[in-house]
């Protein structure tokens, strides 16, 4: 049947996106699927009836929160990865987080910024360095780093430019990972290796200088022990199909769960497609996987 591969759209990361959504639409060609590429901020949700199925290639809000999945639920059109639930839970970086504490897995410690916490109360219950983050974004849109009380609230307005829910959290001093998921499976973890402090948009992105390590260096006891926790993290939020959860190792060798995203980056800098490759799974038999298993 047609398959639709859904990308653009018109959230913050509508620019990936597109990138993400004609790869994965000339992987389904090349595997002989006919694939019709489809930006959602160009067609009205029900011209989407009309297709058998539909590969969601869409990142950030409306696509990858829930929204979409619920429009395809209600036209009876199967879709790819998580759910309505999942989407929902991993858009929102807070509630997944308290998910994550209720199931007592690693979360470094945080706090909800609003305009009128008491900043020094919060660095002293969060500490410092710490991230501050919109809820509901992602390819770290409105992050930044913050070291000193004084330079907070810039970061807390900055980020709320983009969200009304503006998070802040301990900085793990350490190294970055992410494992890849895949049907019932963790694919080997990443080490991502950036000069730039951490992984931003310009890392993720624009700058060559991120490096990218498959296998990660981790001993056999500890990598077990990450892909068991991004699994375990990945079913605690809800999410199935496929998707991404993002961690840190700590100078100690603890990790610390950071992220999930529910429909991550399928461009050629991306690391799903990096994991897959670690196991022999190239970039089309990848989508081919992830299409076969979409939900009815
Ligand atoms: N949010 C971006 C697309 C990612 O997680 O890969
Ligand atoms: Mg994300």
């Amino acid at each position: 049947g047609r398959v639709a591969v859904l990308m653009g759209g018109d959230s913050a990361e509508r620019e990936i996106s597109l990138i993400s959504g004609r790869a994965v639409f000339e992987a389904l060609q090349r595997r002989g699927v006919d694939a019709v590429a489809v930006d959602t901020a160009e067609v009205p949700l029900s011209d989407l009836a009309g297709f058998d199925r539909a590969f969601i290639a869409l990142h950030g809000r409306g696509g990858e929160d829930g929204v979409i999945q619920g429009a395809l639920e209600a036209l009876g059109v199967p879709y790819t990865g998580s759910g309505v639930l999942g989407c929902a839970i991993g858009m929102d970086k807070w509630r997944t987080k308290l998910l994550w504490r209720g199931a007592d897995l690693p979360v470094p410690p945080g706090a909800l910024l609003r305009p009128e916490t008491n900043q020094q109360a919060l660095v002293g219950s969060v500490g410092l360095p710490l991230m501050i983050k919109p809820a509901h974004e992602g390819s770290s849109i409105g992050m930044a780093r913050v070291e000193r009380l004084e330079d907070l609230e810039t970061a807390r307005a900055e980020a709320a430019r983009f969200d009304d829910l503006v998070l802040a959290e301990r900085w793990i001093d350490g190294q970055e990972y992410t494992v890849a998921i895949l049907g019932e499976e963790a694919l080997p973890a990443i080490r991502l290796e950036t000069p730039r402090g951490f992984y931003d948009f310009e890392a993720k992105y624009r700058s060559g200088d991120t490096c990218y390590h498959c296998p990660a260096g981790l001993d056999e006891a500890e990598e077990q022990q990450i892909r068991q926790l991004a699994l375990d993290a990945f079913r605690v939020a809800g999410a199935s199909g496929w998707g991404r959860v993002d961690l840190m190792r700590d100078r100690q060798g603890r990790f610390w769960l950071l992220e999930i995203n529910t429909i991550p980056g399928m461009t050629d800098h991306s690391l799903v497609p990096m994991g897959a490759k670690a196991v022999g799974i190239d970039f089309d038999e990848l989508c081919w996987r992830i299409l076969l298993d979409s939900r009815r």
